[in-house]
């Protein structure tokens, strides 16, 4: 398990430049006026055109940027895609494998790869269990796509459900790896799920994109 927990917003592709703006100045005013462990680790995924500025307005508050995902490709002619080298000076982790994006194995695996040289620490999805794969220096993130929320409506496993879930992949993965788990996870369901041993944190969807109740999601760790 990771010593530090780590709470990933993945906004996907939701708000515009100043909504996003105004997101960072409120979470940035509750993380000057609470009191967050140490322990714990905030990584934010906007859209990747504001990547730079989420970046300048959280990053002196502690708060790490990622990518929503990367392009498969080294630099070239590749129309339209974000690749590891235009991203890596603002980000520090990648979403790669979301189960939104539709991937096949081989394009994750060398998305993976392209982080991993560049210095990016991959959040990889799985959607179930049988597609479980050990990469060097990954975070595993368990999403079953029955379970993120849609169109705006919470469709939460059981914390049963969770356990077994994370018990397996621990089993799979092993005691030193960092294992999150998403899938409409919010600031009702937070607290059933932060006692469940082998989590190392969350990947919170609608859910990050109030940033009162993201702080709230944030602030039920450590586990
Ligand atoms: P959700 O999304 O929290 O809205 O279910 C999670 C995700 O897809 O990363």
């Amino acid at each position: 398990m990771a010593t530090k927990k780590l709470v990933i917003a993945n906004w996907k592709q939701n708000m515009v430049f100043d909504e996003t703006a105004a997101w960072c100045t409120d979470f940035g005013r509750l993380l000057k006026d609470g009191k967050l462990s140490e322990r714990v680790k905030i990584v934010v995924c906007p859209p990747a055109p504001f990547i730079e500025k989420v970046h300048q307005m959280l990053h002196p508050l502690g708060v790490l940027v990622g990518v929503q995902d990367v392009s498969a490709f080294e630099d070239g002619a590749h129309t339209g895609y974000v690749g590891v080298n235009q991203t890596k000076h603002f980000t520090k982790y990648a979403i790669v494998g979301h189960s939104e994006r539709g991937e096949d194995c081989e394009t994750v695996a060398k998305k993976v790869e392209l982080c991993t040289k560049a210095g990016i620490v991959p959040i990889v999805c799985f959607k179930s269990p049988d597609q479980y794969k050990k990469f060097s220096g990954a975070v595993y993130a368990l999403e079953d796509p029955q379970n993120i929320s849609q169109n705006g409506l919470y469709r939460a496993k059981s914390p049963d459900e969770v356990c077994s879930l994370v018990r397996e992949a621990r089993r799979f993965f092993g005691d030193g790896e960092t294992i999150v788990y998403g899938g409409s996870v919010n600031e009702e369901n937070t607290s059933g799920l932060v006692v469940i041993e082998g989590i190392d944190g969350f990947l919170v969807g609608r859910a990050s994109l109030d940033p009162v109740a993201f702080y709230d999601i944030v602030s039920k760790l450590p586990l």
